[in-house]
């Protein structure tokens, strides 16, 4: 089983839980950033997971990106050197695989980036398997919630066990 747990991640909080995605699911899954994960990573993945931070009640925009602030001694630079995942999806490459999509934000925002993913996701032809999960962070640039982790890692251990 080919599995791929894909993100953007502005400070890593992203970066993190889908590396946590991908040890649930098991040494067959890896995580990788929108700038690793070329169509050739992606060619035949029987399984994506794909995730990105909440920005303004969606998914990031090349604007909320610029606007993210940071590097000003307070708040960590934000990495910007990975694409945005709304770019990533745009030209991602049809294929046969299952899916399922997950953001990381406050707890209160009342809407976020998984619909859009899920729909890009599908759009190219890889059937959803769960219903998108969120992870919560407790400031702008992290940390993640005490025990998020823990619960990503969970997580991809159900998706492994729903595809087998
Ligand atoms: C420009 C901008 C807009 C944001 N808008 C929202 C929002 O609408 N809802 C929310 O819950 N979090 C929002 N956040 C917080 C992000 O969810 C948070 O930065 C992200 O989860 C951190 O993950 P990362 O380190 O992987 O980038 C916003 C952050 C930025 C920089």
């Amino acid at each position: 089983m080919k599995a791929i747990v894909v993100y953007e991640s502005l400070w890593g909080n992203t970066a993190a839980v889908a590396r946590a995605i991908a040890e649930g699911i098991g040494p067959e899954a890896r995580a990788l950033s929108t700038a690793e994960a070329t169509a050739a990573e992606i060619a035949g993945a029987d399984l994506i997971v794909a995730g990105a931070p909440v920005h303004a009640f969606s998914l990031p925009s090349e604007q909320s990106r610029k606007n993210a602030g940071g590097g000003n001694g307070k708040t960590p630079a934000p990495d910007l050197s990975h694409p945005a995942m709304r770019s990533w999806l745009a030209g991602l490459a049809p294929g046969k695989g299952l899916s399922a999509a997950f953001e990381t934000a406050f707890k209160w925002s009342p809407s976020g980036a998984t619909s859009a993913i899920g729909r890009g996701l599908q759009r190219a032809g890889y059937r959803s398997i769960s219903k998108a999960r969120r992870f919560i962070v407790t400031g702008g640039s992290g940390p993640l919630r005490a025990g998020e982790a823990e619960k990503a890692r969970a997580w991809g251990a159900e998706l492994a066990l729903a595809i087998k």
